[in-house]
C-alpha cells in the first residue's frame, strides 16, 4: 500500500523528499566546483556565503523533518546517528568559514575541507543501502515529506521562521540546533 503512494504523481508540482534533497546536493556541489576555480576574492566570498547558507538550510530541513521520519519508519539508528554527527561536524566548519573571509590564510583550506566532508556525507546519503535508498524501500510518504521540506526550506530562505513555530520531533531538545544559529548574523 505504501509503495503505491510513491508512484502517485497527481498534482505533482512539488518534488518528492529525495528528489528535493538530491537537488540541494547538486546545487552545493556546483558551487564548490566554482569555488575551486575562482580567483577573485569577491567571487570566493559570494560562493562561500551561498554554500554556507544553503547547507544550513539543507541540514535543518533534514534534521527537523526528513531524518526523524526516516528513523521512525526504518529504525535504522546507525545510519541516522552517523548522519547527524556528520552534520554537527560540518556545522562547526561552516561557522568558522562564516567568521572568516577570503583574506584569511586558511579560508580556502576551510572551504576545501568542508567540500570533502560534504562529499562524504552526500555519498553516505545517496549510496545503495544508504539513507535515501532505505527511505525509498520504506513506507515513508515521500510526497508529503517533500511538501513539508519545501515549505520549511522556503521559510528558512526568507528568514521568516520563528524557532517556536516549528514542531520539535523527538530527540531534538537535548541537541543544539546550529542550523538555526547564524541566520542573518553575518
Ligand atoms: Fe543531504
Ligand atoms: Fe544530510
Amino acid at each position: 500500500m505504501a509503495r503505491s503512494k510513491q508512484a502517485k504523481s497527481a498534482g505533482g508540482k512539488t518534488p518528492d523528499a529525495i528528489t528535493l534533497l538530491k537537488a540541494d546536493h547538486r546545487q552545493v556541489e556546483d558551487w564548490f566546483e566554482q569555488f575551486e576555480k575562482a580567483r577573485d576574492t569577491d567571487r570566493k566570498q559570494e560562493l562561500a556565503t551561498n554554500i554556507c547558507e544553503a547547507l544550513k538550510v539543507h541540514a535543518t530541513i533534514e534534521e527537523e523533518i526528513f531524518y526523524p521520519a526516516f528513523l521512525e519508519a526504518t529504525d535504522e539508528t546507525d545510519i541516522h546517528h552517523e548522519a547527524e554527527v556528520e552534520h554537527n561536524g560540518a556545522k562547526k566548519l561552516i561557522a568558522e568559514i562564516e567568521e572568516s573571509s577570503p583574506d584569511d590564510e586558511y579560508f580556502d583550506a576551510k572551504v576545501k575541507v568542508l567540500s570533502e566532508m560534504i562529499k562524504h556525507h552526500v555519498k553516505e546519503e545517496e549510496k545503495p543501502g544508504g539513507m535515501f535508498a532505505e527511505a525509498r524501500d520504506s513506507d515513508m510518504d515521500l510526497e508529503a515529506l517533500g511538501e513539508r521540506l519545501a515549505a520549511l526550506k522556503a521559510e528558512l530562505e526568507s528568514g521568516t521562521v520563528d524557532d517556536d513555530e516549528t514542531p520539535t520531533p523527538r530527540g531534538q531538545k537535548e541537541r543544539a540546533q546550529p542550523g538555526r544559529m547564524a541566520k542573518g548574523s553575518r
